[in-house]
């Protein structure tokens, strides 16, 4: 997950114009990959109340937490201008998906943009390997955050038709998979 205050999307040069920007992963090996392959310095500091790891850069602008994103709260970094979700409300259970949605929904400011990306599939030979992803219906997306957002669908990507549907998860044979790329902002 990676939840970015005052930005858009890549992490490090959103830092580099000044932004801060805040992520939220569970797993360290990720985090400790984005570090090393962009050749950005940083320290590691645990944050034992929540059994968090946070790993920072040492301008402090890039702070990313390693832990369960549902014990993260607006109390430890305040609202968010921007955010940016890489598949990872396809990546939770599906029986978390509305708890999911009020915390992000906690987290933006009054003008928060966020962008979102849900992967739909369906077909006989879906998968190589059991989800996540989860396929995400976009009537889903609309339904989860019809009282507290205007959603809108910036994009939508036939998958089949490009190189990607090689890629695993998920398998040549697919009968249907499209990404979905969708703008949140709060209702007013
Ligand atoms: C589609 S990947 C996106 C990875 C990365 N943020 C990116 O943009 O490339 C979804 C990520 O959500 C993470 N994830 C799933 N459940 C999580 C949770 N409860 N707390 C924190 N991260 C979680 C997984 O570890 C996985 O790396």
């Amino acid at each position: 997950m990676a939840n970015v205050r005052k930005g858009r999307l890549k992490t490090d040069k959103l830092a580099d114009q000044g932004h801060t920007v805040v992520g939220v992963e569970a797993s360290e090996l990720a985090v400790q990959a984005f570090f090393t392959e962009n050749g950005i310095q940083h320290t590691v500091t645990d944050v034992p109340a929540i059994d968090f790891k946070l790993y920072q850069d040492p301008d402090n602008k890039i702070r990313i937490y390693v832990g369960d994103f549902f014990k993260f709260s607006k109390e430890m970094e305040g609202e968010f201008d921007g955010i940016w979700d890489r598949a990872a409300l396809g990546s939770i259970h599906l029986e978390d998906r509305e708890r999911y949605v009020k915390l992000m929904v906690s987290l933006m400011s009054e003008d928060c943009q966020y962008l979102a990306e849900a992967y739909y599939y369906e077909g006989t030979c879906t998968m190589q390997r059991i989800p996540p992803p989860h396929s995400t219906r976009p009537d889903t997306i609309y339904k989860l955050f019809e009282y507290t957002c205007d959603v809108k669908m910036i994009e939508h990507v036939d998958l089949k038709q490009v190189d990607f549907i090689c890629s695993p998860p998920f398998k040549p044979e697919i009968d249907v998979l499209f990404l979905y790329l969708y703008l949140f902002t709060k209702k007013k």
